[in-house]
Formats: structure tokens, sequence, C-alpha cells
């Protein structure tokens, strides 16, 4: 299958290009290289500089490629700037994402995977959390992204495209080429890390929850197991598959969860010394406890995790940390 990524120079989008290489599929990848890194497109990706808000570069891509289907992870992704500037979740992720729909309408393109998230649902009732959970994001990026799901729902039924959106829960860990490197990193994981190889302290944000070491707890999914998922719901939106008829939503998550004082202590033994760390206050906007239920993906999409530890999330990401020390070479 030809499939153009967006976003295949980030994190997620890397790996999962990586994953479609090696079923043999045709990628290109379009990213405008603002948050993704050269160095992480795979060797067999071809990359195209350029953002998915400009129509007529990414039409010209999509026609020259003969794109069958698309990959949606390029995205603005940052729940604390998200309010601080909406304007910009709007942008990329609706105004983005439609011009994106409509390029893909015009040349007939009928088949999109979509990165979304935890997000979509705020603060849940319940956990684990089900895909038929009401939706009410408390942040932009949420709301930015839910408000996508549902483009993508309508444009379904009345244009025929098949769509899958998978909602995110926490990704953690590394391939053996790609790894997790944001500025700035807000992330639990890659901060434990840094802090771990002599970078600041990590400031454990509140341990005064209703959980029961007073930490949040989190459902953490190791990003190999996310690219496998992709790959799966590419094949989901064939034409005639019964499962993508309009729209086809799966939480994408183990379905247990490890609190962030679970998370220091078992990084702690992957690096074998004492990580240096301070109790902070919470930080805003934090729900208590987020986890999925992951037994839509498996049901539909045949998706099982096979990489569920904390050990293999955070011993790939040292792993990958230690080779690559400071992050990509740009
Ligand atoms: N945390 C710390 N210290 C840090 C960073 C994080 O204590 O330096 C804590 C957070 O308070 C939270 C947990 O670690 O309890 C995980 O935080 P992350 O920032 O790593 O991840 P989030 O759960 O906030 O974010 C994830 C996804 C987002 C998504 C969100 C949905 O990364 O894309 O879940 O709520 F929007």
């Amino acid at each position: 299958m030809r499939v153009m990524v967006t976003g295949g120079a980030g994190y997620v989008g890397s790996v999962s290009v990586e994953r479609l290489l090696e079923a043999g599929h045709d990628v290109l990848v379009v990213d405008d290289l603002t948050t993704g890194h050269r160095a992480a497109v795979p060797d067999g990706a071809r990359l195209v500089r350029g953002s998915f808000l400009d129509m007529d570069a990414i039409g010209r891509a999509m026609e020259e490629h003969a794109t069958e289907a698309v990959l949606h992870c390029a995205a603005k992704s940052l729940v604390g700037e998200s309010i601080a500037e909406p304007a910009t979740y709007y942008r990329s992720n609706v105004v983005g994402g439609l011009v994106l729909l409509e390029t893909m309408r015009r040349l007939a393109v009928r088949r999109m995977v979509f990165s979304s998230t935890a997000a979509v649902y705020g603060t849940p009732d319940v956990v684990p959390i089900t895909e038929d959970a009401p939706l009410r994001p408390i942040n932009p990026y949420g709301e930015t992204k839910r408000t996508f799901e549902g483009a993508l729902g309508w444009y379904g039924s009345a244009y025929g495209l098949r769509s899958v959106c998978l909602r995110y829960f926490n990704v953690a860990g590394a391939s053996r080429l790609n790894g997790e490197v944001h500025d700035p990193e807000t992330h639990l994981i890659p901060n434990i890390l840094a802090a771990a190889a002599g970078g600041p302290a990590l400031s454990l944000f509140g341990n005064d929850y209703p959980t029961p070491d007073g930490t949040c707890i989190r459902d953490y999914i190791h990003v190999q197991d996310l690219a496998e998922a992709h790959l799966l719901a590419l094949e989901a939106t064939a034409p005639g598959d019964p499962r993508t008829e309009r729209q086809l939503v799966c939480n994408l998550g183990n379905g247990g969860g490890f609190s962030v004082r679970q998370v220091l202590e078992t990084a702690e033994a992957v690096v074998g010394q004492p990580i240096p760390h301070t109790i902070g206050p919470r930080r805003a906007g934090d729900p208590a406890v987020l986890v999925a239920s992951a037994a839509k993906a498996e049901s539909i999409l045949g998706w099982r995790p096979v990489r569920p530890t904390l050990e293999e999330m955070i011993g790939s990401a040292w792993a990958w940390r230690h080779r690559n020390p400071g992050g990509y070479a740009e």
C-alpha cells in the first residue's frame, strides 16, 4: 500500500513508519520538521518537507506518490501549551486536518488512520475507559482532537471515507532507531531519565491523589506496540472491510495502570541508581487515574500489546538515550 504519513519525523510517526516499511509498504513522510527530526525518518521512506496546512503542496505530494491511505500523526500535542495558545491548536489540529481531508476528497483518497488521544475523554467517571464513554475534553488539545474525530465520522457517511481513530494513552519507550525527544519535554519518563542522566531533578507533581500511593495512575503503552496497531488499523480501512463502513474508534492502552511512583521506582531499577526527585504541587488538569479498556482494539483489530511491562518501556528508552546522548543529530 502507498501510505502518506503526516508527522512521520516525530516520535510516534517515525516508529510507525519503521513498522510500515518492514511490512513492505511504500511510505511518503510529510513533515514540516518544526517538532520532528529529519534524522528520525527511516531509510526507505521519502520525506517531503512541508506543512499539511499547505493544500497545494500536500496535493502535489499525494498525487506524485499516488497515495492510497493516510496515517495522520502530525499535530500540536502539548496540553499546557494548548491552554495558553488555543489558536495554534485549532489551526493545526482542526484547520490543518480539514485541509488534508479536502485534499484527500479531491484526489479520491478514502482511507485514513488518525492519531487521537485519551484527552478527548477529559476526567472520566469510570475507569477503565471504554470508547463509548462521554467525550468531555478539559483542554483545547483534547477538544481539537475530538472535533477532528467528528469530521472524520461525517466525511465517512457523506463521502465514503473509511477511518480509524486511535486514542492513545501514555506512549513510552523507543525502537532501536527512534525515541522520544521533545523540546520542551513535559512527559514523565523522559523527565525521569533526564534526571537519571544528571539533568534537573524530577519534580513529582502531587502525592495526595486518591490512589494507593497518592500519585497519579496512567496507562503506559510501548511505542512499538502502538506502531503495530497503526498497521492493523490501516489494513482495516481496505475497501469493503465491514469494520470501517463509516468510522472505527479504538483506545490504545494496556488496560492496566502504573502510578508515577511505580514508574520512578522501576526507572531506578533499570538505571541501577537512585534518581533525584522532589515532591512538587499537583499539575493543573491532571486526573487521578486514566486507564484504558483495551478490549475493543483486541476484539476488532486483533491487536494486543506484546511489550506491556514498564521495564521494557523504560529500558528501551534508556538504551536509546545512551545510543543518542545528544538526541537527534540535526
Ligand atoms: N508527571 C510528573 N512530573 C513530570 C511529568 C509528569 O510528576 O515532570 C506526572 C504527571 O503529573 C502525570 C504523569 O506523570 O500524573 C504522566 O504525565 P505525562 O505528562 O507524561 O502524561 P499525561 O498523562 O499528562 O499525558 C498523556 C498524553 C497526552 C494526553 C493526556 C490525556 O501524553 O497526550 O495523557 O490526559 F493528552
